[in-house]
């Protein structure tokens, strides 16, 4: 794509986002009770198939001779659940992406977004970043923000692995979430 259309494309979305600014109800939340919201869901990662939802995108040459795979970088799109389960309700996907970034275990940072495509959050998103050394029986992720009904949004999940396939590498995470949100 040429520059000019870049900056033509950029332009239109800057303006599109701009104009149905009062959809935000600022300062509200200066007056509003922060609330708490806990929720149990499961990520289902798929990385066998002709569809996987985990794909590596990039790797250092030392990657492959490393025992932590360290330098592995992922992009996940992964459904989450209600239950573990392959034909459970899906609720949303999570959207980012992933590195082994530990030199010492195996040991994965993670940055993705919890969207939510069904049931009573639909349309709404929370972010989340943390150190998940993936071989720990559990681990803990943080939600550092989130829209709509997630406004100003901050929290933390419990993380364990309910499945793993070692043939395949499918695995279940379950996702005790807990959010203070306005
Ligand atoms: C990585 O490996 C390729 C292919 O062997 C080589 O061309 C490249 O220089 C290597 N890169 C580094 C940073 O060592
Ligand atoms: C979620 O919201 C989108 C956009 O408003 C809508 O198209 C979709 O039907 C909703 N999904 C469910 C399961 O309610
Ligand atoms: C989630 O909460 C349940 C109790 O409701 C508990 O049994 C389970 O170990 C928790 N899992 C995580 C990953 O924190
Ligand atoms: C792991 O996946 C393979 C291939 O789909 C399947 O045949 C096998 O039953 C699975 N193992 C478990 C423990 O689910």
């Amino acid at each position: 794509m040429g520059k000019q259309v870049y900056l033509v494309l950029m332009l239109f979305f800057s303006i599109a986002i701009a104009a149905p600014g009062d959809d935000i109800p600022m300062g509200s939340w200066l007056q509003a009770k922060e609330k708490v919201t806990q929720l149990q869901l499961y990520v289902q990662d798929i990385l066998s198939g002709p569809n996987p939802s985990n794909v590596q995108v990039a790797s250092a040459n030392s990657t492959f001779t490393s025992p932590t795979l360290f330098g592995l970088v992922a992009v996940l799109d992964d459904p989450v659940r209600t239950e573990p389960n392959p034909d459970a309700e899906i609720v949303g996907r999570a959207q980012g992406l992933f590195a082994f970034a530990s030199l010492e275990e195996i040991s994965l940072h993670f940055t993705f977004d919890l969207v939510f495509t069904g049931g009573e959050y639909n349309g709404s998103v929370l972010n989340i970043v943390g150190h998940n050394p993936y071989l720990h029986e559990y681990r803990e992720l943080s939600v550092v923000g989130g829209t709509g009904f997630f406004q100003l949004a901050r929290g933390i999940i419990g993380v364990r692995t309910v499945s793993f396939n070692s043939s395949t590498g499918d695995a279940f995470f379950q996702y005790n979430i807990t959010v203070l949100h306005y």
